[in-house]
């Protein structure tokens, strides 16, 4: 008989988890440790020479992280995952697998503006050089790779315009040069979008979001597709070069398809440092068991908002590609079936103050710098969170100074319209 593939749903709940060998507990523990130990010396000597899987110390690896590890790349359809303190710390980790001082990678300019910064300033400290394409234009994709490009970076749905990005067209740039997509999926989720299946080798996560699913915790993940060969032209030396901390061993020839995972552990965490707490990973995965059920409550929701919005005299513009008009809806269709997310933009009539007011008058959604949780959140990012970008960096990430954005959550949608009614009228 073939073995039954089990459904997402399920994935989201089992995935990884065994009940505990010791005690029987059926949740997952929270291994609160920072070190395990060893069997005997040999066993320690093989554990840190890579010849055996196995516990260390909690900065490399932990028992609570690795079920959340692999249940994110499960859901993925990725071969394995890393659990890391943030989804910055995720983007660190693997442009340090990828680049050396002085190379390329070419990024979305349609991006969370926090990675704008993170890529234009942290970056360029360590020589890795960002190059900024539209992707309303994925011709500025192909013309921004030179030799020296090393990697392209998009978001699946983009924070905070709603953006829709076209994964395979830009995955098909990155195979003719000879890099690795990486994409973004905090918006998306792999409940409403699975980057793997359109192309991509690398998917990062913000698991504070959507995942995590509840405003509680911060932390991030790196999932390899185990798509990408390493070896080809050696342009990826931490992949394909020996390396001399562990008796030679070239990491992609020994991980194969989960090599790149591997690096991102057992030299990236290990050198970096930016470990997830195993409290952090039992909030998140008790987070995940419910990620369908939120996520299709969380979008059924928005579009309910983003139609409501549309039709009110107040409002200029509203950008939420589940919108039958909206200029990403077709890419939406193919992309997220499901729906189109829950964080959207919109533009006030009344342009900046209009947007203070209205942030400074709601009741029910709270007035807050984050995205994914079952609360519903608003922000005014032209005076938040995108405040350090230039007026030219605004507008092009889609927060522009009437702008508004929401996440909606999985209240009741007509305590969401009421509030914002309200708010819109004072
Ligand atoms: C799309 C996206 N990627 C990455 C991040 C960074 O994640 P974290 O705050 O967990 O470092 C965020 C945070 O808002 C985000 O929205």
């Amino acid at each position: 008989m073939t073995e039954r593939i089990p459904g997402f749903a399920t994935l989201a709940i089992h995935a990884g988890a065994q009940p505990d060998p010791t005690t029987g507990a059926r949740a997952t523990p929270i291994y609160q440790t920072t070190s395990f130990v060893f069997d005997d010396a040999d066993h320690a000597a093989s554990l840190f020479g890579l010849q055996t899987f196995g516990n260390i110390y909690t900065r490399i690896g932990n028992p609570t992280t690795a079920v959340l590890e692999e249940r994110v790349a499960a859901l993925e359809g990725g071969t394995a995952g890393l659990g890391v303190a943030s989804g910055h710390a995720a983007q660190v980790l693997v442009m340090h697998n990828l680049l050396t001082p002085g190379d390329e990678f070419v990024a979305s300019k349609k991006l969370y503006g926090g990675s704008i910064n993170q890529f234009n300033h942290a970056f360029k400290n360590f020589g890795w050089n960002v190059v900024w394409a539209d992707p309303d234009d994925i011709t500025t994709f192909e013309r921004a790779v030179t030799p020296k490009t090393k990697a392209i970076f998009i978001e699946s749905i983009a924070n905070p315009g709603g953006v829709i990005t076209d994964i395979e067209a830009i995955s098909n740039i990155a195979r003719r040069a000879g890099v690795p997509l990486i994409v973004d999926n905090t918006l998306a989720t792999p409940y409403l979008c699975k980057p793997i299946d359109h192309g991509a080798d690398i998917v990062v996560h913000s698991l504070t979001k959507f995942l995590g699913g509840h405003g509680n915790s911060i932390g991030g993940m790196i999932v390899d597709a185990g798509t990408f060969n390493w070896s080809r032209e050696g342009r990826y030396p931490m992949l394909s070069e020996p390396r001399p901390e562990y008796q030679g061993i070239v990491l992609h020839e020994t991980f194969g398809n989960f090599a790149f995972a591997i690096a991102c552990r057992v030299l990236g965490l290990r050198d970096i440092g930016p470990a997830l707490s195993p409290f952090n990973s039992f909030l998140i995965l008790t987070g995940i068991e419910t990620l369908p059920l939120r996520m299709q409550k969380h979008c059924d929701n928005a579009k309910a908002v983003a139609e409501w919005l549309a039709a009110h005299n107040k409002v200029a513009w509203v950008s939420y590609p589940g919108l039958a008009g909206d200029r990403y809806h077709a890419l939406a269709k193919k992309y997220c079936p499901k729906g189109a997310g829950a964080v959207f933009t919109f533009g006030l009539k009344g342009g900046y103050d209009a947007g203070i007011k209205l942030v400074s008058n709601v009741k029910l959604f709270s007035h807050l710098a984050n995205i994914g949780d079952t609360r519903s959140l608003i922000i005014h990012p032209a005076s938040t969170t995108h405040r350090q970008l230039s007026d030219a960096q605004k507008t092009q990430a889609g927060a522009g100074s009437d702008v508004v954005r929401l996440s909606i959550g999985i209240e009741d949608k007509d305590d969401i319209i009421a509030d914002l009614e309200q708010a819109l009228s004072a």
